[in-house]
């Protein structure tokens, strides 16, 4: 059930709702918005027929639109952005306290306005949010590596662990910086696109993290001991056995302050004219 439903005071008719759905789904009936026969069952759930309404006279899913943020005015500026998405730095000393949790599930709620290759095909953010687990997966994963590197099978390529192990037996712990959290990104295998949905949250979710005074690393050296070096952990963390495991990300409140963005050179832009 859709649970489909035109405010008809409301309604202008304008047809914006039928045009802008992209599995034909709504028609005009007479001068109403309605599911069109038989293909109720070809809605997406994207719920771009309530986000186009001009008017928010049509809701979908059980939302009403007036519970929408209203674009209007609303939206951060092409300057904003762009000082964001410049400024935006790795993040590598962190803060020891944790962030609230109630912080932690709102910027999860946003992100998760995300797109993905199929609509509704929603990720799984897994996330450590209290320090005892956190402590737990840093000493798990250095034991792991420790015997990996006594018994000689650190996998081929990842023979640099080693000397991660004595970075951490001399205080430094270069795989988790010392983070309050970290956010692992999965979603179902088989679907058309796991790894580019899982990216694109987590890029959201730095971007979203950083906007709101936090640091972010993207963290390779993570995953790859949590995947090649110690098969086992995605399943010990709660990542279901068909997942596909995107990328982890470090989090919490920066231990260092960036005054400027950095300068990066020209793109490399390969512009085709046929
Ligand atoms: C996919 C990916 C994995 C990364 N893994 C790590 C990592 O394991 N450790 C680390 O210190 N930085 C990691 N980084 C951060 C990059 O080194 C960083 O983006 C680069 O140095 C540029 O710095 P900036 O992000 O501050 O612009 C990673 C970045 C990306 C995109």
């Amino acid at each position: 059930m859709l649970a489909f439903h035109i405010d008809q005071e409301l309604c202008i008719q304008c047809g914006e709702c039928v045009r802008d759905c992209p599995y034909s789904v709504i028609e005009l009936r007479g001068d109403v918005p309605v599911i069109a026969h038989g293909r109720e069952e070809k809605c997406i759930r994207c719920q771009h027929c309530l986000a186009v309404c001009p008017t928010g006279a049509l809701s979908i899913l059980g939302k009403d639109p007036v519970n929408s943020v209203a674009l209007a005015g609303n939206l951060p500026t092409a300057a904003q952005m762009e000082t964001l998405i410049k400024g935006r730095r790795s993040v590598r000393w962190y803060e020891p306290e944790p962030i609230a949790a109630d912080v932690i599930a709102h910027l999860l709620d946003v992100v998760a306005h995300g797109p993905t290759g199929i609509n509704n095909r929603r990720v799984l953010f897994t996330v450590i949010e209290d320090q005892e687990t956190m402590r737990t997966l840093r000493q798990e994963t250095m034991t792991g590596i420790r015997r990996a590197v006594e018994e000689k099978r650190l996998p081929a390529g990842l023979e640099f662990y080693e000397q991660l192990l004595g970075a951490w037996d001399a205080g430094r712990d270069i795989i988790f910086r010392d983070a309050p959290h970290l956010l692992a990104v999965s979603a179902p295998q088989g679907g058309p696109s796991p790894e580019q949905d899982t990216v694109i949250a987590l890029a959201y979710f730095e971007l979203l993290a950083c906007s709101a005074g936090l640091g972010t690393l993207w963290d390779g050296l993570a995953k790859w001991a949590l995947t090649a070096i110690l098969p086992d952990m995605p399943a010990k963390l709660g990542i279901p056995e068909h997942h596909l495991l995107g990328y982890m990300m470090l989090f919490g409140k920066p231990a260092v302050r960036y005054h400027r963005t950095v300068q990066r050179g020209e793109p490399r832009v390969n512009r085709v004219r046929w």
